[in-house]
Formats: C-alpha cells, structure tokens, sequence
C-alpha cells in the first residue's frame, strides 16, 4: 500500500506555548531573542493547533489523504526534558490520535522535530551524550501511551538541517555557530534515533523510520576542485546521517581535515551498533538539489553556487522536479540491499499566495509543483525504487522558522490574525488527484 499525506510540526502549528504545563524549548527561548526571527515572529500562538486540532482534523478528512505526519512536542510531554510527564500534554496527542483514526487517518508521529525543551537545552543540548538517552526515555513515555493505536513511527526530523542550522552557523534554535565543532550533534541525535528504536519497539510499535533532509549535489563542473567539493559537501548534508544508519560506519571526513571521525564526533564503543538497528523505512524530505563549487576562500571545503535556469519558490528556491527522481534512484544506487523502503515525508513549496475577497486561493504554481514531483516519484518507482509514501509539507500555513510567518507551504491558507483557514486551489487538486489514484 502506498501511503498518501501530509506533514506539519508541533513548534509550527500548535501555539499554546504557556498552556497546561508545557515547558519551554529551545524555540521558544530562540524567537524571543531580538533578531533572531524575522519581525520578531514566535510560534506562541501559531496556528492555535492546539485549540483547533478537531477544525484540522476536519481538513484531513476533507483531504481524503490517508496519513498525517505530525510531531510530537517533547517538552508539553516532559516540560524538564526528563522527569515526570506532563498528563495533560499526553491526553492532547491522545486526543488527537483518536481524533485522525476515528476520521480515517493514519497518525505518523515524529518525536523530535527541533523544539528540545529548554531545560535539556541548559545541560548543553545535542552537545551532551547524555540527551541521547534522554530522548530515549521520552519515546518510550509516548509509545506506552500510544503505540497501541499508532503503527509507525518517526524518531528525528532532518538531523543535519538541525545540526548545521542550529549548532553549526546558529540560523535556527539553540543559536550557536560552532562550524565543525557542531559535529558531535551528529552523533548525539544518530544515538538517540537509536536508543529510541529500541525503546519504540519494545513498547510495541510496528514502524520505526527516522526522516533525513537529503539533496543531490551536483559539481558546478567537470573540474576535479568542484568534483571534491561537491563530494565533501555531500558527505556533510547526505552520508555523515545515512551511511551510520544503513551501513554502520561513518563516512570519510578528511575533505575536513578530519583524520579520525568517530573521535571527532565522539563514538565509542557499541554505539554504531545502536545506529544501524535495521529501520522499517527511511524518511527522505526533499527540496532542492544542490550545486556546489571549490571554494574561493580557505574555510569549509565547499561553496553553494546554487541552482540556475529553473523556477523558484517565493523562498528563492529552484524548483527540479527530476531532482527528486536524481534523489531516490542515487540512494538505491549508493545503499542497494542495505536501503530500506523510502517514504518521501516532506515536499512541498512556499509561494506568494493571496487570499482574494472571495475567499479563494488560486496557487497553480503550487498545484504543478505537487504534480510534477509525485511524477518525478512515480519515475524512480518505474526505475524500481521502492518508495512507499509521499507526504506534502504542509497540511496549513505556518510558523516557518527563522522567516516567521513569511514563508507559506501550506494546502490550506491560515490568516494568522483571525485563525481562518481556507482551502486553497492546491487542497482540492491533491484531494481529486488522491480520489482519482
Ligand atoms: C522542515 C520543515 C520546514 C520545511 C520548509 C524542512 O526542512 O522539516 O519544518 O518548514 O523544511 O523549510
């Protein structure tokens, strides 16, 4: 069965930040600080998912898409980050998985999607070994909780956007720009994903995926210096979070005048074994592919010169459909046996959508963005990629990180001053697509 959906996040949509005794995370001490969001956006309020999960429950029903990908905010669970659960935060995703099953959709919950609790946060973050076990410990509180109504399940979302956004050029929560010194994050949330796996499935869950932002990188050109450089960045973005989790070592980082990587990213012994516990799936979140040159200046051993001669995104982003179909048959190619069945679980586009007086959207550039990326899947497939899902970022407009409210991904138009949410074109094309297949 194929596994049709949508995918939001918590720190995005739900709002609610104060309420029922959720602790802080490491988002909402980041969007508070001046500068760091444009206009001082935070996801205080969001979407008010949180007070509106039946209205967006609705929609999904409306959608008639089977799967709905959401995560689950680790600090309204555990407002320490360990410690004793928060009833009520539990009995909110209670909630809402019975909600998605009684309207016939299949809940997908990633645990971790960047909003660590701040009191973890204080104990040094993803920079801690320690917070892998933490996590570990918060997957299992979830799953004795849910894994008797939820089959599958997503550890992390994209460990190397959090890494390098995060940790390593400080653009997203928790703010530090520690450039390579941010590698051991890597580790850190790679033997969390791991030590979750065993706690998911001892409590029973069925489906256990962990979900990469992959890119293909291509060399700006056929010259040996751009060659190495995309090679070193795609170590970096693609194989530094794939390659321990499928083939249970680390890749080559010496493009980074790293001699030793298990001792820069601070293994020891037994924890790629942890990593590479066979997985039921792999997540893939998909984009844009990525072009990369040698340098001009010494620093990192590659340079982004981005993607020329395509559309973009209101986000500046190049659109390449066939960059996706490029993604899927190249990780078949490099992992053969070792890979297991892909779900793509994001994709999507942000676009400069209005909403008119008649209460339409009109986003056609999104409706052919959506279209020609499940042709680009349906391509691979045919090349014999055995991709098992596709999942649209996003179900809503919503909190889109450090461009506050700016950016709009969302099949439904949310106004963020009245809460209204309308269906754009966009809804109703994926709802007659997914009808019609
Ligand atoms: C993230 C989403 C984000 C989307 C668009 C992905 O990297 O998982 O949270 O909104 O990209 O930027």
């Amino acid at each position: 069965m194929f596994l049709w959906g949508t995918a939001t996040a918590a720190y995005q949509i739900e709002g609610a930040a104060g309420e029922d005794g959720r602790g802080p995370s490491v988002w909402d001490t980041f969007a508070h600080e001046p500068g760091r969001v444009r206009d001082g956006h935070t996801g205080d309020v969001a979407c008010d998912h949180y007070h509106r999960w039946r209205e967006d429950v609705a929609l999904l029903a409306g959608l008639g898409a089977g799967a709905y990908r959401f995560s689950i905010s680790w600090p309204r669970v555990l407002p320490e980050g360990a410690g004793a659960p928060n009833p009520k935060g539990l009995d909110f995703y209670d909630r809402l998985v019975d909600g998605l099953l009684a309207a016939g959709v299949t809940p997908v919950p990633t645990l971790f999607h960047w909003d660590l609790p701040q009191a973890l946060q204080d104990r040094g973050g993803w920079l801690n070994r320690d917070v892998a076990g933490w996590f570990a410990d918060y997957a299992a509180v979830v799953a004795e909780r849910l894994a008797d109504r939820v089959r599958m399940w997503i550890t992390l979302n994209e460990p190397f956007v959090h890494m390098a956004f995060g940790y390593g050029m400080g653009v997203h929560a928790p703010g530090q720009a520690l450039l390579l010194d941010a590698l051991p994050v890597a580790h850190h949330q790679l033997l969390g994903h791991g030590l979750a796996v065993r706690a998911l499935r001892a409590a029973g869950a069925a489906e256990v995926l962990l979900t990469n932002n992959c890119t293909p990188v291509r060399p700006a050109s056929d010259a040996p210096r751009d060659v190495a450089a995309a090679d070193a960045y795609d170590v970096l973005h693609n194989r530094l979070f794939a390659d321990p989790v499928l083939l249970g070592r680390y890749p080559d980082l010496s493009a980074y005048g790293i001699d030793a990587p298990d001792d820069a990213l601070g293994v020891r012994d037994g924890d790629l074994a942890v990593i590479s516990a066979p997985l039921d799936g792999l997540g893939v979140n998909y984009y844009n592919p990525t072009r990369i040159a040698a340098p001009a200046e010494p620093g990192l051993p590659f340079a982004d010169v981005g993607i020329t001669g395509h559309p973009t995104t209101a986000f500046g982003w190049p659109v390449v459909p066939d960059g996706l179909r490029e993604l899927l048959t190249g990780l078949r190619d490099r992992y053969g046996a070792a890979l297991p069945p892909i779900y793509v679980t994001e994709n999507g586009c942000s676009q400069p959508d209005e909403l008119t007086p008649e209460g339409v959207v009109d986003d056609q550039e999104r409706i052919a963005f959506l279209r020609d990326h499940i042709a680009a899947v349906d391509r691979a497939r045919a090349e014999g990629v055995d991709v098992r899902g596709y999942f649209v970022w996003s179900l809503l407009d919503n909190f889109e990180w450090a461009e506050g409210y700016h950016q709009r991904f969302g099949l439904v138009h949310v106004d963020f001053a009245t809460q209204r949410r309308t269906p754009k074109a966009s809804y109703h094309w994926f709802r007659d697509f997914l009808a019609a297949r």
